[in-house]
């Protein structure tokens, strides 16, 4: 069901330049599609197409972005099994997860079709002193200009739809790197944008090898540089952006709070979901779940169960729950901080086995502060175990974190909800479940190293527009 060869596109149109990118299976590694792959030239016309539409697109009336998200809508629900083949051929990530994302897809799509109509500004009132009298203002949002968006391998349709969907409500040109090791969702985004009557050169879409990439960053034609990805990667963009805005939406250690009077079996449940479905290979995967000291030994036979339990293999088999990771490099990576947090004296619940790119879901437990599998940003399937007994204490523990992405607290203390909601750092704290519940109208993003501004389609075109205003004088 994929195609032999895959264009980029450029200023709109499919360009089967070359068959330079070899997209592999994840699962089997077998090469599975071909790309082709845009150098530094065609980045450059691309920008410069982008620059062109935005005049075109700065006129172009909400309804008509409305009615190119609907097409989108359409179209994607239509394709939907092809869409979430691709993903569980090219990511590696179960059928189930897939689906999932698909579906995900099609609401980042309709809420900005939803939210292209919504874009409004205000009556100001500037009579705030005498030199005002006879002065009124009025605001209206107008589109940034041209933005640079690179999207990451976890999630290769949908995150690419939180910063395509809303640059289209907006009316915002734009030029796309997708990962590289799965470019192939968003190449089929790009194909039902083809189908459109977006102005020519409204996107370009353009899988490219890290040399060529510096101007998504560095461009000054580009007026927002959108990226999601790793936090040392995304910094180290920043640094480079110039004076355009950046938004980053990064990593993190996600904890999850399991207090005395959580229900045990609805906790578990939702924890092992939350730390290793696609892998734990999303940043607001559960790494460091922090249980009360009464429940501790019931929770954690219930989890070493349901976590023993989990099935691995083919991810295209329904009943497969753990796939592989993106890489064999990212499993030996992660494989080598488990057997170093063991090392120095964690104890194995049960996983930790390795057999390519495939890890099995691990649990520890009295794992050192310092071991990289708790600090770090693990970004695969594990999770580790550590009791609390004071409320106070275990929101000390969330924090103690370089990130600030996301925390789960299992409460049902409306004073200790508000609490955790008060005190923790992060950018969003989810009572009764945990932080990897994410729905694509709400905000999200983090603080501290987990990155700058939010998507979640409101606040991206937030980023993406800016306010203009105009003031009008009556000298009568
Ligand atoms: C992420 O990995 O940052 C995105 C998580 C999600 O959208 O569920």
């Amino acid at each position: 069901m994929l195609a032999k060869q895959y264009p980029y596109y450029l200023a709109n149109e499919a360009v089967f330049a070359n068959n330079d990118l070899v997209v592999t299976n994840k699962y089997t590694q077998a090469a599975a599609t071909t790309v082709a792959l845009a150098d530094a030239a065609v980045i450059d016309q691309a920008i410069a197409a982008a620059e062109s539409a935005q005049v075109l697109l700065n006129k172009m009336p909400a309804f008509e972005r409305q009615q190119i998200l609907e097409h989108c809508v359409k179209r994607f629900t239509e394709r939907y099994d092809e869409l979430a083949y691709a993903l569980c051929i090219e990511a590696g990530k179960p059928i189930k997860d897939a689906e999932g994302e698909v579906t995900r897809l099609i609401d980042t799509f309709k809420i900005a079709a939803e939210e292209a109509v919504r874009i409004q500004g205000e009556v100001l009132e500037l009579q705030i002193t005498k030199r005002a009298k006879g002065y009124s203002g009025m605001t209206k949002r107008v589109p940034i200009g041209p933005c640079s968006f690179i999207s990451p391998f976890n999630f290769p349709l949908n995150l690419a739809a939180h910063k395509v969907a809303p640059a289209i409500a907006a009316g915002c040109a734009f030029v796309l790197k997708p990962a590289s090791r799965t470019p192939i969702g968003a190449l089929i985004i790009a194909e039902v944008l083809a189908e459109t009557n977006l102005p020519k050169g409204a996107f370009s879409v353009l899988p490219c090898s890290r040399d060529g990439a510096d101007l998504f960053t560095t461009d000054d034609r580009f007026k927002l540089l959108s990226f999601t990805g790793s936090p040392d990667v995304g910094w180290a963009l920043k640094a480079k952006a110039g004076k355009k805005p950046v938004v980053l939406e990064l990593g993190g250690n996600a904890a999850c709070v399991v207090d005395h009077d959580a229900d045990i079996i609805d906790a578990v449940e939702r924890i092992v979901f939350g730390a290793y479905y696609q892998s734990g290979q999303s940043c607001i995967s559960v790494q460091r779940v922090i249980v009360h000291d009464s429940i501790y030994d019931e929770f954690k036979k219930a989890y070493v169960a349901k976590v023993s339990g989990l099935i691995e293999g083919d991810p295209l088999d329904p009943t497969t729950f753990i796939g592989p990771m993106i890489a064999e490099s990212e499993a030996e990576r992660l494989d080598a901080w488990i057997q170093e947090a063991i090392e120095s004296g964690a104890s194995l619940l049960c996983g930790g086995k390795r057999n390519g790119a495939m890890l099995s879901a691990t649990l520890l437990e009295n794992v050192p502060n310092d071991a990289k599998v708790n600090n770090e940003e693990a970004f695969g399937p594990v999770s580790i175990l550590s009791r609390f007994s004071n409320f106070d204490d275990a929101l000390k523990e969330v924090n103690n974190s370089q990130f600030g992405l996301q925390a789960g607290i299992f409460t049902r203390d409306i004073y200790k909800a508000h609490k955790a909601w008060d005190e923790l750092d992060v950018g969003g704290v989810v009572i009764g479940d945990v932080p990897s519940w994410r729905v694509d109208n709400m905000p999200y993003g983090g603080v501290k190293e987990s990155g700058l501004g939010r998507e979640g389609i409101r606040y991206a075109i937030e980023d993406m527009t800016e306010i203009r205003l105009m003031v009008l004088r009556n000298p009568e």
